[in-house]
């Protein structure tokens, strides 16, 4: 009987059995050349990445955003300008539990929203709460660990919570939401959820805002009693992942409507709260929400790890449009999450799928464990070149830096110094460092490096380089090219 569908090991070979081992004899010992074997058991040992440092318990699920109101005069931003339509992402989570805890523990709930917009991928990396414990990025690791296990026994422990708590009195603000209903919600459809740091809006003008989003749930906000929630912590642990699962499933698509509140420049300094301070809100009254658009979930992952577990949401990735601000956390976490994902699922992480931007990717880095998509072979793989490779280019950038309190963000190198210029030092080195026997090794080697495949088109910019060096070099480097070329 022919079998239309054979089994296979991973690089496509048919295998002859997923009942029985290769042995010497019946009774005999296993086959080390049993080499499905040894891949079935070997690939299952590595089945696993690093759970996420915090937020290990999650969810998620596909959507799109539809914008219905007009921020243009706001922000530039493709994915907000009127009528856009957004493929987007998701996963909630708890923050503290790892992988295998109840979904209803008290805590915070992560809300990670990705946005596949035209101009690259934008992540919103916020939670369920719009304020954060602790002001100052220096002081996450220490809030963390007072929330996780003791050292010794493995178990969480109130003490260190408290604490911590006690000892940063900043928390106050967050731990009251976490204290309250909020802090266990009843589904993950039934919760807000907040940008929580300002960040900055630039519109078409290069004018700039203040901006903090809101995510407003249009199943409205319920929670769960603390006996509710032990109760579902022991019979169903994954409450809240299921839920989500099924009622997309069902049809019955969730949806958040997208406000803002908009804060002009000039008023933050005046403001009577530090509008960069995570642990503060902006009034409503001051700052009433204003309508972006709707945002629904109508699609699950198709596989759990691929789609969710691999997802990775860093707040550095942020698209023209939208930047940064003075909140130190935010500034903090800018680094932080990228560097996670480098760790924890690897230096391509942005290669996977569920990571990949659906517009195209012009980048300069190269090669790394597990690359898949390259560019063209001709593409100079670096920058400056002079053979049509991409440009960066400020207009079309991100507006990650941009702002003025007290001194402004600027990618302006170093502050000049009287004797600071590229090729001074240099010039040192050759004239005053070397003697000559090196200073003619140093024209040979430079010279036979040039001759070794260099395009003549950029001899002369060479020449001048190392005239700029020094101008005896530059002759001799000259002198040596054209007379080995001749
Ligand atoms: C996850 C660091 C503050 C929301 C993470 C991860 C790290 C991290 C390393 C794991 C990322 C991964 O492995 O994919 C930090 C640091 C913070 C900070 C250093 C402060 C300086 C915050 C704040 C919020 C937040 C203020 C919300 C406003 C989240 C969420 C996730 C997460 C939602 C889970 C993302 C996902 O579902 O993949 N954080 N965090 N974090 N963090 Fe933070």
């Amino acid at each position: 009987m022919t079998n239309p569908r054979p089994t296979t090991n991973n690089v496509g070979i048919p295998v002859a059995s997923d009942d029985e081992s290769l042995t010497a004899g019946t009774q005999g010992p296993v086959l080390l050349h049993d080499h499905y074997l040894i891949e079935k058991l070997a690939h299952f040992n590595r089945e696993r990445v690093p759970e996420r440092v915090v937020h290990a318990k999650g969810g998620g699920a596909f959507g799109e955003l539809v914008v219905t109101g007009d921020v243009s005069a706001y922000t530039k931003a493709k994915l907000f300008q009127p009528g856009a339509k957004t493929e987007s992402l998701v996963r909630f989570s708890t923050v503290a539990g790892e992988q295998g805890s109840p979904d209803t523990w008290r805590d915070p709930r992560g809300f990670a929203v990705k946005f596949y917009t035209e101009d690259g991928n934008y992540d919103l990396v916020g939670n369920n709460t719009p304020v954060f414990f602790v002001k100052d990025p220096i002081k996450f690791p220490d809030f963390i660990h007072s929330q996780k296990r003791l050292p010794g026994s493995g178990l969480r422990d109130h003490t260190m919570q408290w604490d911590f708590w006690t000892l940063r009195p900043e928390s106050a603000h967050q731990v009251t939401w976490l204290m309250g209903d909020r802090g266990i919600p009843r589904t993950w459809r039934h919760m807000d959820g907040f940008g929580s740091h300002t960040y900055q809006w630039v519109n078409a003008a290069g004018e700039r805002f203040w901006v903090k989003y809101h995510f407003k749930t249009n199943q409205g906000i319920e929670f769960l009693t603390q006996d509710e929630a032990d109760r579902l912590a022991g019979t169903d642990p994954d409450y809240h992942r299921a839920d989500l699962h099924d009622a997309i499933e069902r049809g019955e698509f969730p949806s958040w409507t997208l406000k803002v509140q908009i804060m002009p420049v000039a008023e933050a300094e005046g403001y009577r709260f530090n509008p960069f301070d995570l642990t503060k809100v902006w009034s409503q009254r001051d700052y009433p929400l204003i309508e972006v658009g709707t945002w629904t979930l109508n699609r699950n992952p198709r596989n759990f790890f691929a789609e969710i577990e691999q997802a990775a949401f860093a707040p550095s990735n942020i698209v023209p449009g939208i930047g940064l601000s003075p909140d130190k956390m935010l500034l903090g976490r800018v680094f932080s999450y990228a560097d996670a994902h480098r760790y924890r699922i690897g230096a391509n992480h942005a290669q996977l799928p569920v990571n990949a931007p659906r517009n195209e990717v012009n980048s300069y880095s190269k090669d790394g464990a597990m690359r898949y998509s390259f560019n063209d072979p001709g593409t100079p793989v670096y920058a400056p070149n002079s053979f049509g490779g991409p440009h960066a280019d400020p207009q079309a950038a991100g507006d990650e830096g941009l702002w003025e309190f007290g001194t402004e963000a600027v990618r302006a190198g170093y502050v000049r110094h009287a004797e600071d210029d590229d090729f001074g030092q240099a010039g040192t080195l050759v004239r005053e460092v070397l003697d000559d026997a090196a200073r003619e090794r140093l024209v040979g080697n430079i010279v036979g490096h040039i001759l070794g495949g260099t395009a003549a088109a950029l001899y002369e910019r060479i020449f001048e380089y190392w005239s700029n060096v020094d101008a005896d070099l530059g002759k001799k480097v000259e002198e040596g090219v054209r007379a080995g070329r001749a």
